[in-house]
């Protein structure tokens, strides 16, 4: 970001969302699941609830299943165990339903290099159009409104492959808020983003949270930012959660040692907890 006529997403994020009508909130509760691959069990009965409008981050190390996780969760593996959305059992539904309610930003997508933004953005629409039918003027509508919401109009008629890795993550997200879904899942969001549209995608995901209802569940390794965005927070490790609840009660030294090996201490910044990396004691000045 240069900051060159960049427009502040947040001064939008209030006025505008994506989609259209009002979405229907509903809220997410995954109980036992479980996920194994290649022999070895990566999720292990994990059970987590995210209330209508409510922000959960997942943290935990590299490896700790996260990922798997929210693939369980928005239907691209198998699991055990169950994984509702307003009552509704996901691995009963058909894809196109199970997608107009959980919206996936993966930590990895695979985009087509040769497809405009435009075009990208659309395929979020797929679940709401009839089968063999084409978008109409509603889904044109949220997609334009998610790439303005994701500052990404000068880009439109622009191929994904072209995109820098940040703008491509933006166009990314774009195609998750088109989708309209009252449960939006995003793994890693940040990820490749500098510090300027991290701040703006982040507080265009709370300000949907509050204003329309939206439910979110993320993973997020700065756990700095996770504070400050999350109402609640699971710690997970080896596939399992070892410290789950509301931001202020599990943001504590005693859990992230659980989690992590990483020498921090934590600051209380006006009532927000703030996790500073420590260097080796030679290094302190
Ligand atoms: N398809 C797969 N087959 C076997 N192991 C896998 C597969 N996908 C992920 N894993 C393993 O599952 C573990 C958790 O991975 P992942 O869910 O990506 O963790 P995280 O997102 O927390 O870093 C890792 O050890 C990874 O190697
Ligand atoms: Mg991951």
């Amino acid at each position: 970001m240069t900051g060159r006529g960049r427009r502040n997403l947040r001064a939008t994020a209030a006025r505008r969302v994506p989609g259209g009508a009002p979405q229907t909130a509903a809220d997410l509760a995954c109980d036992g699941v479980s996920v194994s691959l290649g022999g070895r069990r990566i999720v292990d009965r994990v059970s987590l609830a995210v209330a209508t409008g409510r922000w959960c981050t997942i943290a935990g190390p590299n490896g700790a299943g996260k990922t798997t996780l929210v693939r369980a969760i928005a239907g691209l593996v198998a699991y055990d165990g169950s994984v509702r959305v307003g009552g509704a059992a996901l691995d009963r539904l058909r894809p196109s339903a199970r997608a107009r309610l959980v919206a996936l930003v993966p930590q990895q997508p695979v985009v087509p290099p040769a497809i405009t933004v435009l075009d990208y953005v659309l395929l979020g629409r797929t679940a709401h159009l009839p089968p063999l039918g084409v978008e109409s003027a509603v889904d044109l509508d949220a997609a334009r409104g998610a790439i303005e919401e994701l500052d990404l109009g000068p880009f439109c008629g622009r191929h994904v492959g072209s995109l820098s890795g940040g703008e491509r993550q933006r166009a990314v997200i774009a195609r998750a808020l088109a989708q309209s879904s009252p449960v939006l899942v995003l793994d890693e969001p940040t990820t490749g983003l500098d510090l300027g549209y991290q701040q703006d995608v982040l507080d265009l995901v709370s300000a949907m949270c509050r204003e329309r209802g939206l439910t979110v569940l993320s993973t997020m390794h700065d756990l700095t930012l996770a504070g400050a965005y999350s109402d609640e927070l699971v710690l997970m490790t080896e596939g399992r959660v070892v410290a789950s609840g509301p931001v202020a009660e599990t943001l504590t030294a005693e859990n992230l040692a659980l989690v992590t090996r990483a020498r921090f201490r934590l600051l209380d910044e006006s009532g927000r907890t703030v996790v500073v990396p420590l260097p080796l004691a030679r290094d302190h000045r």
